[in-house]
């Protein structure tokens, strides 16, 4: 990150415009909305009425620097000649002024982003200057997305927080109402009535009598552990009821295969803890793994388990439910996109087809004893796909066993890198060549394997590269 990001307090403190332009009116007009006292130096006057505004005027040439500089808190320019905003930029930097010059980001100590005003909703989008076009796109975007009816739920959210307050005094037990009141209405927030929907719930949550707040409150501080299948990678591939509990959680227990960018949708304030598992390579066993989650839900938090593709998928789910299921405590479990789902869509790859295969079978290639213990017998028949997780280190064994138990030496495979993210690849072959292919290349986990005649149809249904 090259910035910090802030919203700056400015009423009645004094700010600077000089030059002229469109982007200074602009400039000059959030200035004044955020109540600045604001002064604007400029060679010519400008078009736009700026009476409303309340924005001073001097209308004087600007060929040498403001005589009373020192008086501003921040400094906007854009004179037009570089040589007068280099000495502007110099002055403030030196007098620990703050100052934005439209023409250099380098010179400027401050960038001005692209703004979504629902006030007191305010979301601001910047590339730190790099990309002021790609700030725009998504700043429209983001338009679109929040309607004007959000400028009224966060006016309604400010006016209540302090009945709010009164009736809940604890931050967590707030924090969690305003979270539900949001949540659970979310779809008619962009409608006009969604304060009114609002209004309706929260007066219902005020008025519930002692019993049934002390109930509510109890209820709150009973911690729970949900166990949520992260999806293969790429952050889009979550279920709404991930996102939202994610979004929820006070801890965040996850393992290697999350990605960051799921990471990051979680509450600033949640707390992560990484449990590892790389092969042979355990941040924490797993035994450890379960009695943290049983402890962190017996603290009263509410505590996401994230784990890679589907919990229930080679991802020992089971085990650490067990221990929750066991010491008695609240618990859910989430779904998620398993590898094989993910790999194979995004690969073309159909794990089942009418003409190719009328099953399909999840085995783990994980070596035990360095070898592989699967009953290679069974997984001969050319109709049946066969998906193999963590197959990498073994794929020579699982090459050579699969036609040693009589699947063809033709048998198409594909080994499916880092699946679903922007670094998917998909290498392909056939059983008996493909492990000698592969050790020629330079892989990074994880990995999937594809075997089956499916692997073919990669050919015309291939749509990801
Ligand atoms: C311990 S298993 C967990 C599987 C997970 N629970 C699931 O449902 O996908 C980890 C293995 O899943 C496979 N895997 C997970 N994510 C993958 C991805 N994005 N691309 C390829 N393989 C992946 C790899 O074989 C990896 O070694």
């Amino acid at each position: 990150m090259n910035h910090y990001p802030a919203f700056l307090t400015l009423t009645d403190k004094p700010c600077l415009i000089i030059g002229y332009s469109h982007r200074l009116s602009r400039q000059a007009e959030h200035l004044s909305e955020a109540r600045a006292q604001v002064t604007w130096i400029s060679p010519t006057q400008p078009s736009r009425n700026l009476e409303s505004v309340n924005v001073i005027v001097c209308k004087q040439p600007i060929d040498e620097l403001p005589a009373n500089l020192d008086d501003f808190w921040l400094v906007v320019a854009e004179t037009g000649s570089t040589e007068m905003d280099k000495k502007i930029a110099d002055y403030c930097y030196s007098h620990k002024i703050f100052c934005n010059l439209s023409g250099s980001a380098t010179d400027s100590t401050f960038q001005t982003p692209a703004i979504v005003d629902r006030s007191p909703l305010m979301l601001a989008v910047s590339t730190g200057g790099s990309a002021p076009t790609l700030s725009r796109v998504i700043k429209n975007r983001l338009e679109a997305y929040l309607p004007s009816a959000y400028s009224e739920v966060a006016q309604f959210i400010e006016s209540n927080t302090q009945r709010v307050a009164e009736k809940f005094t604890s931050r967590t037990e707030r924090s969690r109402l305003w979270h539900r009141l949001l949540l659970d209405n979310i779809s008619q927030l962009n409608h006009a009535n969604g304060v009114q929907v609002l209004e309706e719930k929260l007066l219902a949550a005020l008025d519930a009598t002692t019993d049934e707040k002390d109930d509510a409150q109890k209820q709150s501080q009973i911690g729970q552990v949900a166990l949520v299948g992260a999806g293969p990678g790429a952050p889009d591939l979550l279920t709404f009821r991930a996102l939202n509990l994610i979004q929820q959680a006070d801890a965040i227990v996850y393992d290697r295969l999350v990605s960051p960018e799921i990471l990051d949708l979680c509450k600033p304030d949640a707390e992560r803890i990484y449990a590892g598992k790389a092969k042979a390579n355990h941040a924490i066993p797993q035994p450890e793994i379960n009695e943290l989650l049983a402890n962190l839900a017996r603290e009263g938090k509410h505590v996401v388990r994230l784990k890679g593709g589907d919990p229930f998928i080679f991802g020992r789910g089971g085990e650490e439910i067990e221990t929750l299921a066991a010491q008695g405590i609240n618990f859910q479990v989430v779904p998620g996109i398993t590898a094989a789902s993910g790999c194979a869509a995004f690969s073309g790859i159909p794990l089942t087809h009418r003409d190719h295969a009328q099953s399909c079978i999840f085995v783990t290639g994980h070596l035990k004893d360095g070898s592989i213990n699967l009953n290679w017998r069974e997984l001969t028949d050319p109709t049946q796909t066969i998906v193999v997780y963590m197959g990498l280190t073994g794929l020579e064994s699982i090459c050579t066993e699969l036609i040693n138990a009589g699947r063809s030496k033709e048998t198409p495979i594909a080994l499916i890198e880092r699946g679903t993210t922007r670094h998917h690849q998909v290498h392909t072959g056939t059983l008996h060549t493909f492990a000698a292919d592969i050790r020629k290349k330079s892989i990074t986990a994880p990995t999937l394997l594809i075997i089956g005649s499916v692997v073919t149809l990669r050919q015309s249904l291939n749509w990801y590269d």
